[in-house]
């Protein structure tokens, strides 16, 4: 199969997508297909954010390791201006000569189903979610009503537009700020008391004028993959500092990985349940990543569903995948083969 992996793009995610996109070539590579890895955004030359341009063909490897640090979103703004498009000169034609288009973006226009409009209305194919479930994924907000709305509980949340809304007066705490359609945890902060709204407000418009305040849920941290409709095993994610930001999420040992989750059968099913009716009621294609937090009385709150979940080195869906002797290169074939 002559298969295309897009990755990169200007997204606050860009590097955990360079991850996620060599990850897949390497696999598909081994896999046998003829594989060529490209930056949705070729021609950036800007030294924050290397490589600019990747064009692997068959037969090689590629590495690409994520920084601990959050990439440096100046240096995206500035070549989003100077380029004033998002999606680089001739990508869309090397599409077109591809059997499948594999997503490995993460953020932005890469998740939030412009680039699958895009590839739809040029009769591209290209694996996972299509636009409709891409858009509702991404918007916490809406994602958020539509799973209450079908009887899944959630954090309750304040939906703000930081150019509008002033008045913060009716916030409960501790809560946590959320730039409304990001991932990664990037841009989002823990609020324990009043005096730290503010910085992490500030914090979170660095990315987006729309955030979510979200109540804070204490207590067990967990992940359900669906693949092809059916729950995946849980897996349970155990910061050993703090919570599962940025840092915890890409750097390896910060954080206890542990699936399958050591749970009753009772939870498992909850949890496993809920994760394919929020990936059904959101409209997700052939895999997804529900997230949730398990409170003290053990009701499972949905945070939130991934329709690219990562895929590099200590992402979860992998694990849970291959917890169903599903290996890293099986999973990427079946995403692939999925069209
Ligand atoms: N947004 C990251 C890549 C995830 O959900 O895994
Ligand atoms: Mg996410």
């Amino acid at each position: 199969m002559k298969i295309i992996v897009l990755a990169g793009g200007l997204s606050p995610e860009r590097d955990v997508s360079l991850s996620s996109g060599a990850l897949i070539s390497n696999a598909l590579i081994e896999k046998g297909h003829d594989v060529m890895l490209l930056d949705l955004y070729l021609g950036i030359n800007n030294k924050h954010i290397e490589p600019a341009y990747i064009n692997l063909k068959s037969n090689k490897t590629f590495s690409y390791l994520v920084p601990p640090e959050e990439p440096d979103l100046d240096a995206i703004k500035a070549s989003v201006n100077n380029r004033g498009s998002l999606i680089g000169d001739g990508i869309i034609d090397l599409c077109k000569e591809a059997d499948v288009v594999f997503l490995a973006l993460h953020g932005s226009i890469g998740e939030n189903g412009k680039l699958q409009a895009v590839l739809d209305i040029n009769g591209i194919k290209y694996t996972g979610t299509g636009y409709v479930g891409s858009l509702l994924a991404m918007d916490k907000d809406l994602s958020k009503k539509l799973i209450l709305s079908n009887n899944i509980l959630t954090p309750h949340w304040k939906y703000v537009d930081l150019q509008t809304d002033t008045d913060f007066d009716d916030i409960n705490y501790p809560c946590v700020v959320k730039p409304c359609s990001c991932g990664s945890s990037v841009g989002v902060t823990m609020v324990e008391t009043p005096s730290e709204l503010n910085s992490a407000i500030e914090f979170a418009k660095k990315y987006e004028n729309s955030v979510i305040i979200e109540e804070k849920i204490v207590g067990r941290e967990f992940s359900v993959g669906i693949l092809n409709g059916e729950a995946l095993p849980v897996i349970e994610i155990k910061p050993l500092i703090g919570f599962y930001d940025y840092k915890n999420k890409y750097q390896k040992g910060l954080t206890g990985e542990i699936c399958p989750a050591n749970i009753s059968n009772e939870i498992r099913y909850l949890l496993q349940n809920s994760a394919v009716k929020v990936h059904n009621l959101l409209r997700l294609g052939f895999y997804s990543r529900i997230d949730f937090i398990l409170d003290q009385s053990n009701n499972a709150y949905c945070l939130e569903a991934n329709t690219l979940p990562g895929m590099t080195p200590t992402s979860l869906l992998p694990q849970e995948a291959l917890a169903n002797d599903i290996t890293y290169s099986d999973l990427c074939e079946k995403i692939a083969f999925a069209i």
